[in-house]
């Protein structure tokens, strides 16, 4: 099977790189599988602590694979059941951090709502297309881009199919950063290596608290984050991180 990806260790970092350039990193099923076995080989590897999701500067990913979808039927689609691989990207505990670029399109868009933090060059371009194709978003976009960005950006974007830019994407909160486009890898990969210095315990905990919010109401929710923190009670890298400020001095985490 080709490598639909690359991936490689930087520090503590895992580095997932889609590498279809020549189809704009296209998601196929092959390239969506090697990916989250990626990630979720990460996830339980003890040497890594959070994981960058990047493509090519030219596009991220400009959606799912129209050539692979193309002639499927429905009874097809529903069998092939292709997004059932997607959820395990939300199992990944770890955080996910996607340094985004050119173009991010469709299913390319929605893999990107699926990381935690993103990064994005200046003039990259975000948009669900699909209604273009006579479809929908079909991995998440209508619920994650209308949580974001709210119900009125979100029907705009989802029913005409138009792109917005980086700077528009970051007001409108669907990227919490811009950056230049000549260091865009770089600056995600210094988001990743500050992650790297927290307590992996309470990274965890925050991202699966945060992540809560989807699932539940926020009175559970609240009730959700705190049996979490009261957890992380029971860490020595609670006693560390605290330890460390009250004693002013730089905390040294063990994962413990
Ligand atoms: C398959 C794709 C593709 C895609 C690009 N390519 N996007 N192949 N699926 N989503 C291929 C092209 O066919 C072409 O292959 C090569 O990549 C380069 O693309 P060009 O179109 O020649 O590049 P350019 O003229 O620069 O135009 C860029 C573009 C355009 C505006 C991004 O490629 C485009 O509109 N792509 C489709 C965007 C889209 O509709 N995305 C949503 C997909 S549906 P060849 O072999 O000809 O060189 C979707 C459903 C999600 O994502 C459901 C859940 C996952």
């Amino acid at each position: 099977m080709p490598n639909e990806i690359l991936t490689e260790t930087i520090g503590a970092v895992g580095v997932c790189r889609l590498n279809r350039p020549d189809k704009l990193n296209a998601i196929n099923i092959p390239l969506m599988e090697q990916l989250v076995a990626a990630l979720e080989a990460f996830d339980k590897n003890p040497e890594i602590r959070c994981m960058l999701v990047a493509g090519s500067e030219r596009a991220f990913a400009a959606g799912a694979d129209i050539a692979e979808m193309a002639s499927a039927g429905m009874v097809e689609m529903y069998i092939r059941n292709q997004f059932a691989t997607w959820d395990r990207i939300g199992l990944v505990q770890k955080p996910i951090v996607a340094a985004a670029s050119g173009y991010v399109l469709g299913g390319g868009c929605e893999l990107m709502m699926n990381c935690d933090i993103i990064v994005a060059a200046e003039g990259t371009q975000f948009g669900l297309p699909e209604i273009n194709l006579g479809v929908i978003p079909g991995a998440g976009g209508t619920q994650r881009l209308t949580r974001a960005l709210g119900k009125a950006r979100a029907m705009d974007l989802i029913l005409t199919g138009r792109s917005i830019d980086a700077a528009e994407a970051l007001a409108a909160g669907l990227v919490s950063r811009v950056v230049p486009r000549e260091s865009y890898f770089d600056a995600a990969l210094q988001v990743c290596k500050d992650l790297c210095t927290k307590a992996p315990l309470a990274l965890r905990f925050a991202k699966e608290a945060v992540m809560k919010n989807y699932a539940l109401t926020l009175e559970e929710g609240i009730q959700h984050e705190r049996k979490l923190f009261y957890m992380l009670f029971g860490t020595q890298d609670q006693k560390e991180g605290m330890g460390a400020f009250v004693e002013k001095r730089k905390a040294n985490f063990a994962g413990k």
